[in-house]
């Protein structure tokens, strides 16, 4: 048997095999952040599709901590009993679910929130629509509440994990990088005080969520960015959250102000183009011993995919695009068609999500796959 369909165990969370729909905004929830019926049978088909673990899409934990429309939301108890009935549903269809928690901070859209944007510092930034807010020490407070809170809402919604959103420009990743934490309080400055809050959230969530619910982390292992978190400090968070109880890390890279190098690349056309945060990971494997690396981006053939694992480069393989185009990705490389997926990393699903309300493979409908 090849080592993607051997089992893995995350913490005390078993997985049959070691793929993972990995977190991707399909903006198919109401405006309260409660999941429509297009949602629930899209996860009932990644589940039927036997992807070892699906990662919901990004959830916001805080009313401002809002970027897109039809985002999930875990900001209040009451979205928790429509949540829970589609995770429920999942698991009849035998999948196993972790949601995506984030908070967007100053990539936030004040037009889909109604609120101004909050982050580590007032600053300009490229992938900002406006300067946000800088936060007081009681808006880190109450955001760190609010993840606490959004986690045990989670868990009482029977996720069988959490990831935290901690890459691609977002509030965790804001307090990460030099670039966009420019705060001269115990938040910012050294690698330690920028990582205090990422530490706070995690020490938040434990707290009233209990040492063993499986947490997970999404981290850049580079931001891409002059002078913005690089591979060096990645490595270091990395060992910090071994020792915070983080089971999984998910390595990926970039944000939307990264030039060529984004977390979703183009034209992903030859072996050698693929899995492109390869390197990263291996430095973040290298550096850890307890905890389980997955890498995501651009990862597109069986070959590839089995070759990471079996070179070291990481313990699972995340795919985001090709599972929109083939949700069942993963039963027919099981069932023995290896042949590679069909997206053509054309990144047009994430535009008409945008303009049409709901992701779906634009290069499949037009016929070009
Ligand atoms: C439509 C769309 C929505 C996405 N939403 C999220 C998200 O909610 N959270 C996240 O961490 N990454 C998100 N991503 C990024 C993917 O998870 C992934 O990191 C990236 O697309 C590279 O992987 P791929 O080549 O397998 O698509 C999204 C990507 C796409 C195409």
């Amino acid at each position: 048997m090849s080592k993607l369909f051997e089992k893995i165990s995350l913490g005390n969370l078993e997985l049959k095999n070691r793929t993972i729909r990995s977190a991707t905004w399909e903006g198919m929830c109401d405006k309260d952040g409660k999941p429509t019926e297009k949602l629930v049978k899209l996860y009932e088909e990644l589940a039927e599709g036997e992807v070892g673990l699906i990662i919901t899409g990004y959830t916001y934990v805080s009313p401002e901590g809002q970027q897109l429309p039809g985002m999930m939301g875990l900001h209040k108890d009451e979205n928790i009993d429509s949540i829970q009935k589609m995770v429920d549903r999942v698991h009849a269809k035998g999948g196993v679910i972790a949601v995506q928690l984030v908070h967007c901070g100053g990539q936030a859209d004040r037009r889909t929130s109604g609120l101004k944007p909050i982050a580590p510092s007032a600053i300009e930034f490229p992938s900002y629509r406006e300067i946000p807010e800088e936060m007081k020490k009681e808006d880190i407070k109450r955001v760190i509440e609010d993840f606490a809170l959004a986690a045990e809402r989670a868990k009482k919604a029977g996720f069988d994990a959490i990831q935290l959103h901690g890459a691609h420009g977002y509030l965790i990743n804001e307090f990460l990088s030099p670039l966009t934490n420019k705060r001269t309080d115990e938040y910012g400055g050294s690698l330690e005080n920028r990582t205090r809050f990422l530490k706070e959230v995690i020490l938040a969530i434990k707290e009233k969520v209990g040492e063993d619910y499986p947490l997970f982390i999404k981290l850049n292992g580079d931001d891409f960015l002059e002078g913005g978190f690089s591979i060096r400090e990645a490595v270091k968070v990395s060992k910090w959250l071994e020792n915070w109880g983080i089971s999984l890390i998910e390595v990926s890279g970039g944000s939307p102000a990264s030039k060529e190098k984004k977390p979703m690349r183009a034209n992903i056309d030859a072996p050698q183009k693929e899995a492109y945060h390869k390197e990263l990971s291996l430095e973040i494997k290298k550096a850890v011993s307890q905890i389980s690396i997955a890498v995501v981006g651009g990862i597109r053939s069986f070959e590839v995919a089995n070759e990471l694992l079996e070179k070291g480069y990481a313990d699972l393989v995340s795919f985001s695009r090709p599972l929109i185009s083939e949700p069942s990705l993963i039963k027919r490389w099981k069932e023995g068609d290896l042949r590679k997926a069909q997206c053509i990393s054309c990144g047009e699903c994430l535009l008409a999500g945008i303009k049409e309300g709901g992701i779906y493979c634009v290069a499949q409908k037009k016929g070009k796959i």
